[in-house]
């Protein structure tokens, strides 16, 4: 999704210089040591991938031009489920004001699932719940809009949502997609529960033209689960795609969705491995700090599961790091990958804006490892003098590094470092 976009800015913007750098960066894939004869064939492939990508770009059904960058905000189902109210998004969209979260870039404010009466009116309406949201939804938005954030909903492609509590949009999209834009809502996340058992190939696409056809640009969230590897096909109808089932709130549930995510890293359109769980209670500070840095370099939606009305220090210094953020909201908008794996430990880069490189030394295992990344596995070339930022400790190193970079990384934790060339 975003790369699409972001690929034909680069493609506008980046000097030849940059495209250069580019192709050594993709040596991640290609191991290409060097510049060689072969840099004009790079060079020419490189043209050819951005050719295409802006073709597909144009054969979007939904080009509502969002989702440029990876949407940020918040969303109720990690931390509250079906217990919601209006009263507490409200205090949500506050407290991601007051924290200073929503300047960050939290913009979002996504009601989950549970939000509707069981049944639609006579004029085949969703109805918000009436003892939760007696106010109803456009007022909320009202409210959220007012404080200069955006206001998610969540629907479904089948006959009822996930909890059963409401009904699904399978058969009424133009109507549903009328009704939300008519509230103003920003974003929709839209699930795969209690379907017809079509593909999502079929049913999906019919509510990206029902998004079309509302008058309002929506972000639209697929979420069929990876079921059918929306990585392949979830650019033409959505702005993000789930990849993995639903994320839980410990380390293998995080670090294996990790996995799954990274896998279509390849397909160069980033996708969504789920919220966060940031903040949730069921992970370490060092766990967390794991899940939010590869989220960042990933390229995935950062958007928070916890309850922002109640934050710890610890939670807040992780989900506020603006370095971090930077990584995630990127121009050049490509997903780092494993580029290097040895048990428990593994080597994530991606290539930056401004000749950069993102680099996380990631320790899976029991036991403290030294890591060293070195220049040809993360796509610098072998000589480049370069400058490193530590973004977990905001500290530049004194040190210059050539040819590796070595860290020492305890268990279930990670080092985050932007490599800037210096010479
Ligand atoms: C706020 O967070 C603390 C610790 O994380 C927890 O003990 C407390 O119950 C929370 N308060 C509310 C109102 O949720
Ligand atoms: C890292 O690079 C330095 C030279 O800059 C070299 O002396 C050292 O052996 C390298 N370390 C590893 C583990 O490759």
């Amino acid at each position: 999704m975003r790369r699409r976009a972001s690929q034909e800015m680069a493609a506008m913007m980046i000097p030849n210089l940059l495209i250069l750098f580019s192709v050594v960066t993709s040596s991640m894939v290609m191991r290409v040591s060097g510049f060689t004869t072969t840099t004009t064939t790079r060079i020419m492939e490189l043209h050819h991938d951005v050719e295409e990508q802006q073709n597909q770009y144009r054969r979007n059904l939904l080009a509502n031009g969002l989702g440029s960058t990876p949407p940020m905000g918040w969303s109720s189902w990690n931390h509250f489920a079906c217990k919601i109210d209006e009263k507490m998004i409200k205090e949500t969209a506050d407290a991601l004001v007051s924290t200073g979260l929503s300047k960050l870039g939290y913009t979002y404010v996504n009601i989950d699932d549970c939000w509707a009466e069981l049944a639609r009116d006579s004029k085949g309406s969703l109805v918000p719940k009436k003892s939760t949201f007696p106010s109803g939804i456009k007022a909320l938005a009202d409210y959220v809009h007012s404080k200069g954030l955006k206001l998610g909903i969540y629907s479904d492609a089948g006959y009822f949502t996930c909890s059963k509590q409401m009904p699904g949009s399978l058969g009424h999209e133009e109507h549903d997609a009328k009704t939300f834009a008519s509230w103003g809502i920003d974003y929709l996340k839209y699930d795969n529960c209690f379907n017809d058992g079509s593909k999502p190939t079929v049913r999906y696409p019919v509510m990206t033209r029902a998004l079309m056809k509302a008058g309002r640009p929506i972000f639209f969230s697929l979420c069929e689960w990876g079921d059918l590897h929306p990585a392949l096909w979830g650019a033409k109808l959505g702005n993000s795609w789930r990849t993995t089932n639903d994320i839980t709130d410990t380390w293998e549930s995080m670090i294996s969705r990790a996995d799954m995510n990274e896998v279509y890293a390849e397909y160069a359109r980033p996708g969504d491995p789920d919220m966060l769980e940031v903040g949730n209670g069921g992970m370490t500070k060092d766990e967390y700090i794991v899940h939010f840095s590869i989220w960042a370099i990933s390229k995935a939606p950062l958007i928070l599961g916890c309850d922002v009305r109640n934050l710890t220090k610890d939670t807040k210094d992780i989900i506020a790091n603006k370095e971090v953020i930077d990584v995630n909201q990127d121009p050049l908008g490509v997903q780092a990958k494993k580029v290097r794996m040895e048990g428990d430990i593994e080597i994530w880069a991606g290539p930056l804006s401004g000749y950069r490189v993102v680099v996380v030394l990631l320790n899976r295992g029991p036991w403290r490892y030294t890591i060293t990344a070195n220049w040809d596995d993360i796509g610098i070339p072998l000589e480049t003098v370069v400058e490193a930022r530590d973004l977990w400790e905001h500290k530049t190193l004194k040190n210059r590094f050539v040819g590796n970079i070595t860290a020492t990384v305890n268990p279930h934790a990670c080092k985050m470092y932007v490599l800037k060339p210096i010479s």
